[in-house]
């Protein structure tokens, strides 16, 4: 069976280092096993030196990179110092981002960096029109996340059937959703929606529930 992907946006949380490593560290006591699933957390740039020493099966994203290697770029970071750091993933094209400026046009770049430079992108988009220039002359297959606007942050998760009908268009072989999902809503978009994990964003600032996102999904396998 297929691996599923449960991904943590921490986005611009928790405020101290402290906090931080408390709750990269009860996320790691709480996951039973991670048979089949490959739990990622992606906490703030300035976490992921400190937490990628930790040893686990945990994985890490950065929430965003640059498009260039290195240079002047001030306040940038490259994907190749994330690279060097043992960070595996990246978010990209995060809605909150799209909201500050980020352009498809921009993230096609960010994707082509990642994937020449082997660091794996998280593409997450809300419509097709952004799949389509995002991806634009990239034929590799990568992970997407499919997140509506009005159900990040909101409370209001997207309905498992309308999830699933947009699951179906996406013709991708992994699509995560993304959108107010919490451990009561979790399993439905795997089981009925079809997509091949989740990418949590204020569920996953709670340890307990996050973990039991995870054991939940696991038992579902
Ligand atoms: P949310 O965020 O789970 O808090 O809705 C999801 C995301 O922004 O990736």
């Amino acid at each position: 069976m297929k691996k599923s992907f449960i991904i943590a946006n921490w986005k611009m949380n928790p405020r101290t280092l402290k906090e931080a490593k408390n709750l990269f560290n009860s996320v790691k006591k709480g996951i039973k096993s991670s048979k089949g699933i490959e739990v990622i957390v992606s906490p703030p740039f300035i976490y992921l030196p400190l937490l990628g020493r930790e040893k686990s099966k945990i994985k890490l994203a950065s929430q965003n990179i640059f498009w260039e290697e290195n240079g002047a770029f001030t306040g940038e970071i490259s994907p190749l110092m994330l690279k060097n750091l043992g960070v595996e993933y990246a978010i990209v094209g995060h809605s909150e981002r799209r909201a500050l400026g980020e352009t498809d046009a921009m993230i096609n770049k960010k994707i082509r960096l990642a994937l020449k430079l082997k660091l794996k992108p998280i593409l997450c988009l809300a419509n097709f029109v952004q799949l389509k220039k995002s991806l634009k002359g990239i034929s590799e297959k990568i992970i997407l996340a499919y997140e509506p606007v009005f159900s990040i942050g909101t409370g209001k998760p997207c309905s498992v059937k309308k999830a699933k009908e947009i699951r179906k268009k996406i013709k991708y072989p992994l699509v995560l959703y993304g959108g107010s999902v919490n451990s009561q809503n979790a399993e439905s978009y795997l089981k009925e929606g079809g997509f091949q994990g989740l990418l949590i964003g204020g569920a996953s600032l709670n340890a307990k529930e996050f973990v039991k996102i995870v054991n939940l999904i696991r038992e579902i396998k």
